[in-house]
């Protein structure tokens, strides 16, 4: 059985003050951080990039580091950039644990993912709104993770697109055991329909970041989509 995993996606905290800000919602019950890579030229915008990874690493150790007690959690790399094959061994290096890749960026999905696995990290593979999810029939034994996007990458907060979720029902039923994860316009109102569809790994991040309460925001989407 795969399990709720609720990832706040950094691109709404105050990256003046990423470390406390990543802290805050480790401690309200967040697993995962989600880290919106963003190279200007996959998508309209720019983020962030592995010096920003290496450097919350050292503020959020891994979950299995024994030698830390620093609130801690898994790295999930969203990788919106061409050529995401010149960024897996950097990544490896500065702290990801996960590398999700756009099946829209890459000409060999599969040979990326090979190489991805070949550097210790777990693979994923994201389908933007437009792209038919059947893309992911044949690559999906070797993932560890698919990405249904949920809004057009490349801005926070914008909103949950619905329609979407045929391609996650459609996954699941094909891929019972398969980390399946949604990101785009996530929280309180919209996650009954991801959790409906089958989706178990929950990006949010204004939904969180912004939240009077997060902790009260993760262990209402937990909830949801463990029932
Ligand atoms: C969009 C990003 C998302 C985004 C989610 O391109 O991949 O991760 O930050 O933000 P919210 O939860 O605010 O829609
Ligand atoms: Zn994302």
């Amino acid at each position: 059985m795969v399990r709720p995993i609720i990832a706040p996606s950094i691109l709404a905290s105050d990256f003046a003050n990423l470390g406390c800000d990543c802290h805050r919602v480790i401690n309200a019950g967040a697993e995962w951080l989600h880290i919106d890579v963003m190279d200007g030229h996959f998508v309209p915008n720019i983020t962030l990039g592995q010096p920003i990874v290496a450097s919350l690493r050292k503020a959020v150790p891994r979950p299995d580091d024994a030698s830390s007690d620093k609130p801690k959690a898994f790295f999930d790399c969203h990788m919106m950039v061409s050529e995401p094959e010149k960024w897996v061994a950097d990544f490896a290096k500065n702290g990801a644990d996960q590398f999700t890749f756009h099946y829209e960026s890459t000409e060999d999905p599969l040979a990326l993912v090979k190489l991805i696995k070949s550097h210790g990290l777990r693979a994923a593979c994201a389908i933007k709104p437009g792209t038919p999810v059947d893309v992911l029939f044949e690559l999906g034994p070797h993932l560890d993770m698919a990405l249904v996007m949920t809004v057009e990458p490349g801005f926070g907060g914008q909103k949950f697109m619905p329609e979407m979720m045929p391609k996650v029902s459609k996954l699941r039923e094909l891929f019972p055991q398969l980390d399946i994860q949604v990101d785009g316009g996530l929280g309180k109102a919209t996650i009954p329909a991801a959790a409906e569809a089958g989706a178990n790994v929950i990006v949010a991040g204004t939904a969180v970041f912004t939240a009077a309460d997060p902790a009260d925001v993760i262990s209402y989407m937990k909830q949801e989509v463990a029932t």
